[in-house]
């Protein structure tokens, strides 16, 4: 039995899960799109998620599109109960597999209805509205329109906790002006820490932030200061990052994506990794040097 129990637990929504989760993303085919290279494979990795004790598992419909929602569905219906399944819309995805925004009503709509078929449930519990108004990370703009979309969906039972993904932390008030936000899935990690205070803020109202690409993405964190602590401690660089999550505050749930049974457990095993004092000083100081690839 792995040792992700000592991740610790937060509620998210009205739903208890533990900290460290799974991101599905990487289950679909290079890009992001069409199938995986290997089927089997993709099952097995959900499958020992779940014998490992995940019970949060992020996703969503491009994933593919709607590959990972069918995976998660195929190696795990029907689902244990403690299981949250949280998904996001706001894209889709073109013929060459770019990324569009998809933010009328019509589109939203839709995109609720086949996330609910494609997993294979009669309400979301959680779903995020992933903002686009910028390639390049959260950019300005009102939110109001989407989210007010969104909330009508959850009136309607469909729905039942809304997050937002992508944004800035004016939208995140903005936000929470029109319905109640329960997550925000942002990009952060041991070398992109723009969301510092926007964390700090949630956590005093007690809302998750669940950081996407906490390992850095496509690209693995690279950066000596993260080997050097990994080697001292006699744990890998990635075990270490996910770490270091965990420790920066305690309403950062972790879905570190992975194609590999072996990845996910060594990405699991984080929960049990103890960061020393100087090893914590160290790590902190990677965001401010240009230590990071
Ligand atoms: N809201 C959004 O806009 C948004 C955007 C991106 C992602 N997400 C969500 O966030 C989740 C996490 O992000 P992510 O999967 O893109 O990035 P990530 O977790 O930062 O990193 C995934 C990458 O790291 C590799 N990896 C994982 N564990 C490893 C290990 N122990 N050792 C070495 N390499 C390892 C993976 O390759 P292998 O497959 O070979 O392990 C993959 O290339 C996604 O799965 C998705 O659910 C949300």
């Amino acid at each position: 039995m792995s040792t992700i129990n000592q991740s610790g637990t937060f509620t998210l929504g009205n739903r208890t899960v533990k900290r460290l989760g799974y991101g599905a993303m990487q289950l679909a085919g290079p890009g992001v799109f069409g199938p995986p290279r290997d089927r089997d494979a993709a099952l097995a990795v959900l499958r020992e998620a779940v014998a490992f004790g995940v019970n949060h598992i992020d996703t969503s419909d491009f994933y593919g599109p709607h590959v990972t929602n069918r995976l998660i569905r195929e190696a795990l219906a029907p689902y244990p109960d403690d299981l949250v399944i949280v998904t996001k819309i706001g894209a889709r995805r073109g013929e060459d597999g770019s990324w569009l925004p998809a933010f009328s009503p019509e589109a939203l709509t839709q995109a609720v209805h086949d996330n609910l078929r494609n997993l294979g449930l009669d309400v979301l519990e959680v779903v995020n509205l992933r903002i686009m108004f910028s390639v390049h990370g959260p950019a300005e703009g009102s939110i109001e329109a989407p989210l007010t979309v969104v909330a009508e969906l959850q009136r309607r039972g469909l729905v039942r906790h809304i997050g937002l993904s992508n944004v800035t932390p004016a939208q995140v008030a903005e936000g929470r002006r029109i319905c109640e936000i329960v997550c925000v899935q942002n990009q952060y990690n041991l070398a992109h820490r723009t969301d510092d205070a926007l964390i700090d803020d949630l956590a005093r109202d007690a809302i998750a932030y669940v950081p996407f690409f906490p390992l850095g993405g496509f690209n693995p964190l690279q950066s000596s200061t993260l080997s050097d602590v990994a080697a001292r401690l006699g744990a890998t660089p990635m075990r270490v990052a996910l770490a270091w999550l965990l420790r920066r505050a305690p309403n950062i749930l972790l879905i570190p994506g992975t194609s590999s049974v072996a990845h996910l457990q060594e990405n699991l095993a984080a929960a049990e990794l103890d960061l020393p004092e100087d090893a914590l000083v160290a790590l902190d100081g990677i965001a401010a040097s240009a230590d990071c690839a």
